[in-house]
């Protein structure tokens, strides 16, 4: 028969994962953690890092909190090296952190560009950058790096977001091909709308709680948009992840990886 625990264990893996502190990145480090890996939570939000990693120590896994500016390179060295002091190596890199940016391309600024293209973008490519060398030293690993439904339908006022999630999309098609030989699998998410801090941003009231008629409003548009009637949650991801950390997925890489209810079937 086949051993499934087996085959989807983490245990002995150690896995960076940013975005941590918050969301679809909070959830998949805390089903690694369970599986059994040695995790880094990491996010420039370190309270929220600590509450996550504390999560999956309750739980009886490990972890431990890292402050990191994605955008910024030497942090993000930082992170990867804190994988290998605490636990002496790196199997598994999730690059999950990420920014909404809305507003019509005809308007967009050069900061603007500067900021959303630094984190999705250079986020994603400094820590695979990193990643490399510890991941190539035990013989692969698996890196899963973070798109967006953005990439499939062009919506009005998400441009930037979406030209930046897409090149995500490339790298990691170019990566998986570069890093291949080192036994390193490159793989990303594209998902589809997902109930977090993230998408609620349009959905508070002026005093931060959340507006109950945007939010009913906002569930029914989602739940619209999947041939299932389902609106994405956090762990829908997270189980995918745990499929593409794992050995079950050794013959995946360079895929772009849709978890989305069906909302983008051309239709
Ligand atoms: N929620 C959705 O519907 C949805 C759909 C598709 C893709 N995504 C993508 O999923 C990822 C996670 O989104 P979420 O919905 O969980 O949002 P979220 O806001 O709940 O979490 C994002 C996290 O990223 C962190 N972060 C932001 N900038 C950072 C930086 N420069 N350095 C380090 N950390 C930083 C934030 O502090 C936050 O904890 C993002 O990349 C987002 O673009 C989300």
């Amino acid at each position: 028969m086949h051993d499934l625990e087996k085959i989807f264990s983490l245990d002995g893996r150690v896995a960076v994962v940013t975005g941590a502190a918050s969301g679809i990145g909070q959830s998949i480090a805390e089903v690694l953690g369970v599986a059994g890996a040695s995790v880094v939570a990491a996010d420039f939000d370190l309270d929220g890092a600590e509450t996550t990693a504390a999560s999956i120590q309750a739980a009886g896994g490990k972890a431990v909190a890292q402050q990191v500016d994605v955008s910024n390179r030497e942090q993000v060295n930082t992170m990867i090296e804190r994988a290998t002091g605490e636990w002496g190596g790196l199997d598994i890199l999730c690059n999950i952190a990420g920014v909404a940016s809305d507003g019509p391309l005809a308007e967009l600024t050069e900061d603007e560009y500067e900021r959303v293209m630094g984190i999705h973008v250079k986020g994603a490519l400094f820590a695979c950058q990193a990643a490399v060398a510890p991941m190539s030293a035990r013989g692969g690993g698996s890196i899963i790096n973070m798109a967006s439904g953005a990439i499939d339908l062009a919506v009005p006022n998400y441009g930037l977001y979406a030209v930046s999630k897409a090149a995500v999309a490339q790298l990691t098609q170019n990566l998986a091909v570069e890093f291949g030989p080192h036994g390193i699998r490159v793989n990303v998410l594209a998902p589809g709308a997902t109930l977090t801090n993230f998408t609620q941003r349009h959905l508070k009231n002026p005093d931060g709680s959340i507006n109950q008629e945007k939010f009913d409003g906002f569930v029914t548009s989602m739940k619209s948009m999947s041939p299932l009637g389902l609106y994405g949650e956090p762990q829908d991801q997270a189980w995918l992840v745990l499929y593409l950390a794992s050995d079950a997925s050794r013959f995946c890489t360079g895929q772009i990886w849709r978890a989305n209810g069906g909302s983008t079937i051309p239709h």
